[in-house]
């Protein structure tokens, strides 16, 4: 693309020399006469640079150039100026311009400052691009990851942000459902309005209509005002339903309106009040089992399910332990001000080893405990033990390997290794496995054991 010049200069024959460096040197160029024209121009189509001369008829270069750096500020500015003093080129870039040219000049002081304008405007712009993107990951990078998963979800986060479409997060209790549906807001060009989250569990079944889309004066006792709703509150911008498996079958069919109208209708009215908010929704169930269950609508399910974000738990993604553990350990230093804590070779590897069921949520509570209850600068063995994170207590009683497993050879295994463990006691091993002595005794005919 070629760089637009716009050149503004009285004097026929010198605008005609200028223009035609300009030209020959592959620039676009547009010539007038008068800052009152460039003006003109300036308001129809955007230019990357302007030449003026200082001295016009009417509005002078410097009074342009107050004009331009209000209408386009990126737009470079070279003014050409019959004096050739310093303090009057000082004043000059003190005013905003970019560059200036004493005159006479010749055609390689002309094209040099054209150039070397070009390219730090070039520069200016990248950085500006980059500052734009830095702001987007910042926002992302309150989201700790580098597993493949963890960097599956910001791109598909990133990508769906921008959207309006909305979003159905999925995952563990603690997985960070909530700090990617408030990414999701951030990066979207909703952020300079509210996020609202809503907690659809925490509401009684009773109140959870006016709750939400509000109610009319007068419609039920003790509404002796007009109330509005979450989503009345959260108009221009983003409602966050969390544990929306929990909505009540009545509520779900109302969501399901806004969803497709994008209308509600207060408790006692029967006006329909258009808004615009998106909404993002997150649940720890299974929501296709409550629909198959008969608790959630299956078009509701689709209809929220239009892209589907799904946390994994931490203990499928190790890679991201190790970094949650780094950050929050020195996250948690600064915050309650004390020297930056190590972890002994031994709590590092407790803590690697550890399955983590309460997901992140459970790794960050327990390195601020960490922090706060040990003493010295090495957390040691010890202060995890204190932490008391057993695996009874806390772990399920078994994880399925990720490439999953052989159930009958699986089964066979655990009535061989019950019956080794009690010495051939029958009853015994059934009980260890926790089955009736005639299921346990099935079992054994199944595999001829
Ligand atoms: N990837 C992550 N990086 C940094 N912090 C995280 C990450 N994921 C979660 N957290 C932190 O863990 C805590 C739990 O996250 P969040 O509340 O978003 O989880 P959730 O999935 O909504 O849990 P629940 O289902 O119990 O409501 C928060 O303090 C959050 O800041
Ligand atoms: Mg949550």
């Amino acid at each position: 693309m070629s760089i637009h010049i716009l050149l503004v200069e009285d004097e026929v024959d010198q605008r005609k020399i200028i223009q035609n460096i300009l030209r020959s040197d592959n620039y676009q160029v547009t010539a007038v006469e008068t800052a009152e024209q460039a003006l003109e121009i300036i308001k129809e189509h955007p230019v990357d640079l302007i030449i003026s001369d200082w001295q016009l008829p009417g509005m002078n270069g410097e009074m342009l150039l107050k004009e331009i750096i209000q209408l386009t500020p990126a737009c470079g500015f070279i003014l050409i100026t019959a004096h050739s003093d310093a303090s009057h080129a000082i004043n000059l870039i003190r005013a905003g311009a970019d560059d200036y040219l004493p005159k006479p000049f010749d055609k390689q002081a002309l094209l040099f400052t054209v150039k070397k304008l070009i390219y730090t405007k070039s520069l200016e712009n990248e950085n500006q691009q980059l500052k734009q993107q830095s702001k987007h990951r910042s926002q992302l990078i309150d989201m700790i990851g580098r597993s493949t998963a963890m960097n599956r979800l910001f791109a598909r986060i990133e990508k769906a942000a921008p959207t309006n479409a909305t979003l159905l997060i999925s995952g563990e209790s603690g997985t960070g459902k909530e700090l990617a549906a408030r990414a999701i807001h951030q990066l979207s060009n909703r952020s300079n309005h509210i996020f609202l989250p809503v907690n659809c569990a925490a509401i009684p079944e009773s109140l959870a209509e006016a709750e939400l889309f509000g109610a009319e004066k007068g419609s039920f006792t003790g509404a002796n005002k007009t109330r509005f709703g979450k989503f009345e509150a959260a108009d221009n911008g983003t409602i966050f339903l969390d544990e929306i498996g929990e909505l009540p079958l009545v509520l779900q069919s109302k969501l399901l309106r806004f969803l497709q109208e994008g209308t509600i209708i207060r408790v006692g009215s029967n006006q329909e009040i258009k808004l615009d908010v998106r909404v993002v929704a997150a649940t720890n169930r299974n929501l296709l089992e409550e629909v198959e269950a008969g608790n959630f609508r299956e078009d509701l399910y689709y209809r929220l399910n239009v892209i589907p974000v799904t946390i994994p738990p931490l203990r499928q993604r190790q890679e991201d332990v190790a970094l949650l553990i780094s950050h929050f350990l020195s996250y948690f230093c600064e915050q309650h001000h004390c020297d930056k804590k190590k972890l002994s070779g031994s709590a590092l590897k407790m803590l690697l080893s550890y399955p983590w069921p309460g997901n992140v949520r459970q790794l960050r509570n327990s390195l601020e405990r960490l922090v706060l209850l040990s003493f010295g600068e090495i957390i040691t063995a010890e202060d995890i033990e204190e932490l008391e994170l057993t695996r009874k207590n806390n772990q399920r009683a078994f994880l399925l390997p990720e490439q999953g497993l052989q159930w009958e050879e699986h089964e066979k295994e655990c009535l061989l290794q019950a019956l080794s463990h009690c010495n051939n006691n029958r009853t015994q091993a059934a009980k260890l496995l926790g089955l009736g002595y005639k299921a346990f005794l099935y079992r054994l005919e199944k595999y001829k054991i």
